[in-house]
C-alpha cells in the first residue's frame, strides 16, 4: 500500500492573510506531521496569471506565500514543497487532459459561470473580459492533482467542484488509456473552512476585508479595531452567534479559551475589550513567526533554493510519470516501433521480391523470394508475360490464394511466411 498523498496549492495572487493561514497553511503543516502521509504543497503561480497581469505582484506574492509556509513551520524536508511553474510537466499534462475534457463540463464550472452570469445580467456579451485561462482553470488544477496521484485534496468549499471535475477527467482518461490516475477526493475541514473578514463576509482579497497574516502588531491592532460588531454597549450581553470577532477568535483559541470568551460575551464584555483579547490571542500564535517571516522575506535566494530542491523532488516523480502518459496516448519514440521495413526508404532493398523469367519450354514463370533469397512460391508456366504479371498483381491484391493450382509453396515454407512477404510488398511505400 502506498502512503496517503495529500496535495494542495495556493494561488500566488496577493499577500497571504489570516484566512489563508487558518484555512490552508496551518492545516497543511499539521497534516504534514501525520505519519503515513505524504504531503505535496505548491505555489500555484500558473493559476495566478488567470487574474493578474502584474508580473511584480506575481513574483512578490510567490515570495510572500513561500515565506509564510516556511515561517509557520513547514519543514521542506518532510514534504514536497514546490512552485507549480517549475514543473513543465504540469502544462504538458494539462494538454493531455484538455483533450479528454468535455467542453460542456467546463461551461458549468462555478468561476466561469459566475463571470458569464455577471456579463449576461449586465447585458454584455456572455464572454466579455473572460480569458480562456479562466475557462481552462479546472483542467490546470486537475493536472496539478493528477500528476502526483493525490488521494486527498484539502481545499475550501468553493474548490470542491474543481476536485469533482478532476475526478471526472481522471476517470475519462483512465477509461480511454488505462488505469493511470488515482481518483482524488476533496477534504474540507469544517471547523476552519472559512474565516470571516473585517466586514463579516468570508475573508478574501477580493472583498478587501482581510487581515494580512504577518501584519506588524500595530497594524493588526488597527485592523482588528475595524471588525464589524453590533452597537451593544459595555455591560450588555452579546451574541457569539454571527459575531465575526468571535469566529476569528475561535479559529485561534482552544475550546476552553473560546468557552471563556463566550462567557464574557454573556456577561457583557465591551467590544473594545473583546477586540483586545482577540489581538492578544492572535499575536500569541503569530508573533513568534513574524521575525522568521521577515528574515525569509529578506533572503529571497534562500527561498529560491528551497523551491528548487522541492521542484527536483516533484520532477523525480513527474518526469517518468509524464513519459508513461505520453506513451499511453501514443506520443511515442518511433525508433522503438516494431520494425516495418516498408516505412523506411533504406529498407527498400530488404524486401521480398518477385522474379519473372522465361523457361526453355517457352513459357513465362515467376517466383517469390524472401529477403534472404529463400524461395517462397513458384508459379506454373503462363503463355504470355502479361498473364504472369496479372497473376502477380492478383496475388498482391489478395486475389489468388497462394495454394492455387498455378502456385506451389516451397518446402518448409509456411502460409504465414508467404502472407507476410505479400504484405510487405503490397503496402505502399513513401
Ligand atoms: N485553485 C485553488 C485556489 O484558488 C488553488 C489550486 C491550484 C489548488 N491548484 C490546486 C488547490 C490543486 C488544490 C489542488 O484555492
Amino acid at each position: 500500500m502506498t502512503a496517503q498523498r495529500f496535495l494542495t496549492g495556493i494561488t500566488t495572487s496577493g499577500e497571504p492573510h489570516l484566512g489563508n493561514y487558518v484555512g490552508a497553511i496551518r492545516p497543511a503543516i499539521a497534516a504534514s506531521l501525520v505519519p503515513g502521509v505524504e504531503s505535496f504543497y505548491f505555489l500555484a503561480d500558473y493559476h495566478s496569471l488567470i487574474k493578474i497581469d502584474d508580473p511584480a505582484r506575481v513574483q512578490r506574492s510567490t515570495l510572500e506565500i513561500a515565506a509564510s509556509f516556511l515561517a509557520a513551520g513547514l519543514d521542506p524536508e518532510r514534504v514536497v514543497f514546490y512552485r507549480q511553474s517549475d514543473i513543465p510537466e504540469i502544462p504538458e499534462l494539462t494538454w493531455l487532459l484538455t483533450c479528454v475534457t468535455a467542453k460542456g463540463l467546463l461551461n458549468r464550472a462555478h468561476a466561469y459561470k459566475a463571470a458569464v452570469d455577471k456579463n449576461s445580467a449586465a447585458g454584455a456579451d456572455p464572454d466579455a473580459e473572460v480569458n480562456a485561462g479562466l475557462f481552462m482553470y479546472p483542467v490546470l488544477m486537475s493536472a496539478d492533482i493528477l500528476m502526483f496521484n493525490a488521494h486527498k485534496v484539502p481545499v475550501g468549499r468553493d474548490q470542491v467542484q474543481h476536485i469533482e471535475m478532476a475526478r471526472d477527467i481522471a476517470q475519462r482518461f483512465n477509461h480511454l488509456y488505462g488505469e493511470h490516475f488515482v481518483l482524488p477526493q476533496a477534504v474540507i475541514e469544517e471547523s476552519v473552512a472559512t474565516l470571516p473578514g473585517l466586514d463579516g463576509r468570508k475573508m478574501s482579497k477580493s472583498y478587501d476585508n482581510s487581515i494580512p497574516l504577518f501584519a506588524p502588531r500595530a497594524q493588526l491592532q488597527k485592523l482588528i479595531a475595524g471588525i464589524v460588531t453590533d452597537s451593544r454597549a459595555p455591560g450588555e450581553p452579546k451574541d457569539t452567534e454571527g459575531s465575526a470577532l468571535f469566529q476569528i477568535y475561535q479559529a485561534f483559541a482552544s475550546a476552553d479559551e473560546s468557552a471563556a470568551l463566550a462567557q464574557a460575551y454573556a456577561e457583557g464584555i465591551s467590544w473594545a475589550d473583546a477586540k483586545q483579547r482577540l489581538l492578544e490571542r492572535i499575536d500569541q500564535e503569530i508573533a513568534p513567526m513574524r521575525a522568521n517571516y521577515q528574515a525569509l522575506i529578506n533572503d529571497p535566494a534562500k527561498i529560491e533554493k528551497i523551491l528548487m530542491e522541492g521542484a527536483a523532488k516533484a520532477r523525480a516523480l513527474a518526469t517518468p510519470f509524464t513519459a508513461r502518459l505520453r506513451h499511453a496516448v501514443g506520443l511515442r519514440n518511433l525508433a522503438s516501433m516494431a520494425v516495418a521495413p516498408k516505412a523506411a526508404k533504406a529498407a527498400k532493398a530488404e524486401l521480398p521480391v518477385f522474379k519473372q523469367y522465361r523457361e526453355k519450354d517457352g513459357q513465362f514463370y515467376f517466383k517469390l523470394v524472401d529477403v534472404g533469397g529463400r524461395l517462397l512460391l513458384q508459379s506454373s508456366g503462363f503463355a504470355a508475360p502479361k498473364e504472369a504479371a496479372q497473376a502477380i498483381s492478383a496475388l498482391l491484391a489478395g486475389g489468388i490464394p497462394s495454394d492455387s493450382p498455378v502456385l506451389t509453396r516451397a518446402a518448409d515454407v509456411s502460409e504465414a511466411d508467404v502472407t507476410q512477404a505479400l504484405q510487405l510488398l503490397s503496402t505502399p511505400t513513401l
